[in-house]
């Protein structure tokens, strides 16, 4: 038999030398397994003559636990050192700035609609939406204008091929259809906004075939023109982020309400620079009214008992005027300069106020 003694320091450096958890079980395996070179020791023990036996069973126990203890004792480190190991590798520092390249930026069409919703969500309203292929009835004759209504001719509409019937649906000139669509599917009271796309057959510097509007509508009982202006004055110096905005309603027509204003908000155009704010101009930016009679009627409610008002805005326009875009056709443009330019930051939180604070910040 070896002499144990001897093989003991053989035994702890190779264990002490052990790289890692795996490495070291195997080393457990060769000296304390079925097989291991300590378990054969044990076993021979057996062949000594009676009178060394003891002796060498003493050593061996003693070889055994040192060898048990170094096992743990190296698991122990190891453990450790993977851990430490892997912590090292997953640090992050949340001091570090926020990552701005090459996770794109946001429109400053979805920008602003976000910024519309956020302002409006603060007042109690919720987000309603609907097709952007209507009928008749919804883009038109249940907003009081019939087929021969001249404000059909405004509005230059997409037509869709005939159906069956000789009917034909058309892609929605305006928000107003979901305005119809929301007080036929529920009870009032109701406060809605509407923001989504809106299409007219019309292509120049001012206008695209495919644009976007914002409907707001609200019916209770005791809704008058006071809520009305309220709302919109509030609602327009919260979004341009001027306090004292001066906000103008100018007696107006639209055949789904009654009576009609347009409003307009105070700037200047000093030097050929627009500027929005008190400064003797007026820009027009949004039409309204008191929704008619006629329209609650054809949605099933009373008007004996609600009233309410409505409001209707091209959210282009205004994203143009607060951001400062000079060209509406450059919106489509898909040109990821001008979004570099013009675009947020994706990571920003809507909030009710925001200047262009982020402006050319994303890349
Ligand atoms: N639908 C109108 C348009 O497209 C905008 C509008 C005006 C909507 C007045 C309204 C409103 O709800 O009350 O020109």
């Amino acid at each position: 038999m070896d002499d144990p003694a001897s093989k003991s320091d053989e035994f702890l450096r190779e264990i002490a030398a052990a790289q890692s958890p795996e490495e070291l079980e195997q080393i457990r395996i060769k000296l304390l397994g079925r097989n291991g070179a300590i378990t054969a020791l044990m076993r021979g023990l057996g062949q000594l003559p009676a009178e060394q036996r003891r002796e060498a069973g003493a050593t061996l126990n003693s070889l055994r636990d040192a060898v048990t203890a170094a096992l743990e004792e190296a698991g122990d480190r190891l453990r450790r050192a993977a851990l430490a190991n892997r912590l090292a590798g997953e640090r992050t520092d949340v001091t570090l700035p926020v990552l701005t390249g090459g996770i794109g930026a946001i429109h400053p069409i979805s920008q602003t609609i976000d910024e519309i919703i956020a302002i409006f969500g603060e007042m109690g309203f919720v987000v309603a939406e609907g097709p952007h292929i209507e009928d008749d009835f919804h883009n038109f004759t249940a907003l009081n204008i019939p087929p021969d209504h001249p404000a059909r001719q405004e509005h230059d509409t997409f037509y869709l091929p005939p159906r069956p019937d000789g009917s034909r649906m058309v892609l929605r000139t305006h928000t107003s259809p979901v305005q119809i669509r929301t007080m036929q599917a529920q009870k009032p009271p109701l406060r809605i906004i509407v923001p989504g796309r809106t299409f007219r057959c019309d292509h120049d510097a001012t206008h695209s075939p495919m644009f976007h509007q914002v409907e707001g509508l609200v019916i209770d009982r005791t809704t008058h023109m006071g809520h009305l202006k309220g709302c919109l004055v509030e609602f327009c110096r919260a979004f341009f982020a001027v306090d004292d905005l001066p906000v103008r309603f100018r007696p107006s027509y639209f055949p789904f309400t009654e009576p009609s204003a347009e409003v307009d908000i105070g700037c200047s155009r000093a030097g050929g620079e627009l500027k929005i704010g008190a400064g003797g101009d007026w820009l027009e930016i949004l039409g309204s009214g008191m929704v008619h009679p006629q329209v609650l009627k054809n949605c099933g409610i009373d008007p004996a008992e609600y009233q309410g008002f409505a409001f209707g805005m091209g959210i282009e326009r205004v994203a143009m005027l607060k951001y400062g875009i000079p060209d509406l056709r450059t919106m489509y443009d898909s040109d990821l300069r001008w979004l570099r330019h013009y675009g947020f930051l994706p990571l920003d939180i809507p909030a009710p106020v925001r200047g262009p604070l982020a402006r050319g910040a994303a890349a």
